[in-house]
């Protein structure tokens, strides 16, 4: 079942903290099915993002990926698995996104605009990269979801919480240029 249906806000399994995934486990073929599944599954919605407690499954993997527009370059697909964030500096940036298990609804989230992301890969590998901009801030919403946080729980503001066709008609454009969905 290559693309699996997604749990939406109110299944418990987007408000548990998510466990690790143990290294030898990570080369087994259901973590690989997993992630092929999840990747697949983000692509269909479509969505730039997706963390596995988004499919009911409670482990630390989440997915990205986002082709380039005019406002960022292209983000290859980056698989990650077990990531510790690290914010690198205190300041916060507002943009819009929305969430693949709250369907249809927009709002700014303040996020940090640089972060290094450390984890394993698909193979069990070892990373630790940087990333910005676009990129960071889809890294810390599906990070949220392994805490059982949504961006709901990270407005600080709920009066720019709208839906999606009242957004693009009224509100797309007015803080940043980009919409995380994930
Ligand atoms: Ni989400």
């Amino acid at each position: 079942m290559p693309v699996r249906p997604i749990i939406r806000l109110g299944h418990p399994a987007l408000r548990t903290p998510a466990q690790p995934v143990s290294p030898e486990r990570i080369r087994t073929d259901e973590i690989r099915q997993l992630v092929e599944d999840m990747v697949e599954t983000m692509h269909a919605a479509p969505g730039v993002g997706l963390a596995a407690p988004q499919l009911g499954v409670e482990l630390q993997i989440f997915v990205y990926a986002c082709e380039g527009n005019e406002h960022h370059p292209d983000i290859p697909l980056h698989v990650v698995i077990n990531p510790m964030i690290t914010p690198h500096s205190r300041e916060l940036v507002y943009d819009w996104e929305g969430c693949l298990s709250i369907p249809d609804l927009r709002g700014l989230v303040p996020r940090h605009p640089s972060v290094r992301v450390q984890g394993l890969d698909r193979e069990g590998g070892r990373l630790d990269y940087i990333a910005s901009g676009f990129e960071a801030r889809i890294v810390q919403h599906e990070y949220d979801h392994l805490n059982g946080i949504v961006f709901l729980d990270r407005m600080r503001d709920l009066r720019s919480l709208g839906y999606t066709e009242e957004w693009s008609q009224y509100m797309e454009g007015e803080e940043g240029d980009d919409t995380a969905v994930g």
